[in-house]
């Protein structure tokens, strides 16, 4: 039916010849002009600063909901993954995700949060990292996520980590940069304080990983500004 738009017609003759409507739209022109004025100054100011300054509605759980999209990784395990915070974002886009935790308890929970949540591709097994529950050369991904400085072989993790990864296949390191912080073994139940990225580095080496890559992810500001090591590695 054309009747709507005939109207639209009749209503914008009828307004170009009225003055007032022109007014207003020059108006209404100028007053978005300058709100976008306002909001290129309020941006204007707080460039530089935009990555620690607050923003709302920013976060990293969101960032990292957004970057697991476009993951596309098949077989995946989070080693040492306790109640499987990043299993359960991984599950979200792979086939099938393997969590393996020491702890019964943590297992468990996890599991059960993982029916709860309807993730059936999400399988916890209770097992050490340094010789996991899962077949050799059969994932694409494994994560250490803040586990390997509680293993009490980190060499031993690596290399198990190494066989359970397919050809191909990637790990990611994410553990505390080495620091001094002692009561961390007693707070955290922390068997190793940290690693420094040499030593992450010469470890994966190691191991017979390639394309090995380490960086300062992230630093606390709060005592005892503990450091997040990032270290990646490649089983070619
Ligand atoms: C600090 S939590 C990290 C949990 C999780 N990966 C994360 O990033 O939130 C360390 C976890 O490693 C587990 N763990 C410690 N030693 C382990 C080992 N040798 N093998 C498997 N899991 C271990 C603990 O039970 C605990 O759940």
């Amino acid at each position: 039916c054309s009747a709507p738009s005939d109207l639209m017609e009749v209503a914008r003759l009828a307004a170009a010849e009225v003055p007032e409507v022109s007014a207003d739209e020059a108006a209404l022109r100028h007053l978005l002009r300058k709100r976008k004025d306002t909001s290129r100054a309020y941006f204007d100011e707080l460039a530089g600063r935009f990555g620690k300054d607050y923003v709302p509605g920013r976060s990293w759980k969101a960032l990292a909901e957004a970057l697991i999209k476009v993951l596309n990784y098949k077989i995946v395990a989070d080693l040492g993954a306790g109640e499987g915070t990043l299993a359960q974002l991984l599950a979200q886009r792979a086939e099938k995700v393997i969590a393996v935790d020491l702890s019964p308890k943590m297992v468990e929970f996890g599991q059960s949060l993982a029916t709860q949540n309807g993730l059936e591709n999400l399988e916890y097994r209770i097992g050490d990292i340094e010789d996991p529950p899962i077949e050799n050369g059969s994932l694409d991904l494994a994560i250490l996520s803040q586990a390997l400085h509680h293993a009490e072989h980190p060499q031993k993790a690596l290399d198990a980590a190494f066989r359970i990864l397919k050809p191909g296949g990637r790990l990611i390191v994410l553990d505390l940069l080495q620091h001094h912080f002692d009561e961390a073994r007693e707070l955290y139940a922390d068997r190793w304080l940290g690693f420094s990225e040499s030593d992450l580095a010469s470890m994966l080496e190691k191991s017979g990983f390639l394309q090995i890559e380490t960086v300062v992810a992230d630093r606390e500001t709060a005592e005892p500004r503990f450091q997040t090591l990032l270290g990646i590695g490649v089983r070619e």
